[in-house]
């Protein structure tokens, strides 16, 4: 278990304008104190698969060495937030390393949340990979993105080829990615 440190966080700087439909967010600064946000190092990968299991997250857990390959793929940018050597969250980014870019994951563990941790790991990790946007999905932290500047648009996560029930609708199947029709 990681030890718990008190929140560590300076107040309100400056507002953005809207503009485009961009949505108006307050920015706040944070001193991290000794936090440093760095690239992935093989070395990092317990901690981060802890704080996968923190949530539940059965992907990368499963197969440790898939995961370090996942988190060191080509076009792929994995931050971690390292406090004294600890690593207490992470984020990975896909990226074209110019326009596109995706944030597949991100976590910060229970401890050291609202300290502004996720929002350094975005920021630095756009940067880091290159690219003038960042697009991902969620089904659980909406008022965490809501916080920050952004364009709201519906998600899908797709399985092409996909054969077996469907996940919403009772009675619908699918075979090789096709809808099958009902009798
Ligand atoms: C979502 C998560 C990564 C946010 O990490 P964090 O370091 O606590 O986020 P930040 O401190 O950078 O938050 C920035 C702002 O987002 C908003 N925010 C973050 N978490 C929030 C929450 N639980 N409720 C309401 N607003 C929240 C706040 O406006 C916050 O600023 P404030 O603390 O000054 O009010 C973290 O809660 C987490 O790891 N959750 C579990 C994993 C998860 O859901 N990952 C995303 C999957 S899509």
């Amino acid at each position: 278990m990681l030890p718990s440190r008190p929140p560590n966080r300076r107040g309100d700087i400056s507002a953005l304008s809207s503009e485009n439909g961009l949505v108006a967010a307050t920015v706040r600064t944070y001193i991290p104190g000794t936090m440093h946000i760095r690239r992935y190092n093989e070395p990092d990968l317990p901690a981060i698969l802890a704080l996968c299991r923190q949530e539940g997250w059965p992907s990368l857990i499963e197969n440790p060495l898939r995961a370090n390959r996942v988190l060191t793929a080509p076009g792929v940018t994995t931050m971690v937030a390292d406090e004294d050597g600890m690593v207490i969250g992470f984020a990975q980014i896909q990226s074209d390393g110019e326009v596109q870019a995706h944030l597949s994951l991100i976590a910060v563990h229970a401890d050291h949340r609202r300290r502004g941790i996720a929002r350094i790991l975005i920021e630095r990790g756009l940067k880091e990979a290159g690219g003038l946007r960042l697009d991902l999905i969620t089904d659980g932290a909406a008022n965490f993105y809501g916080a920050l500047p952004h364009i709201k648009m519906t998600g899908y996560r797709l399985y092409p080829g996909y054969t077996g029930p469907d996940r919403y609708e009772p009675g619908l199947e699918w075979e090789d990615g096709r809808k099958v029709k009902k009798a």
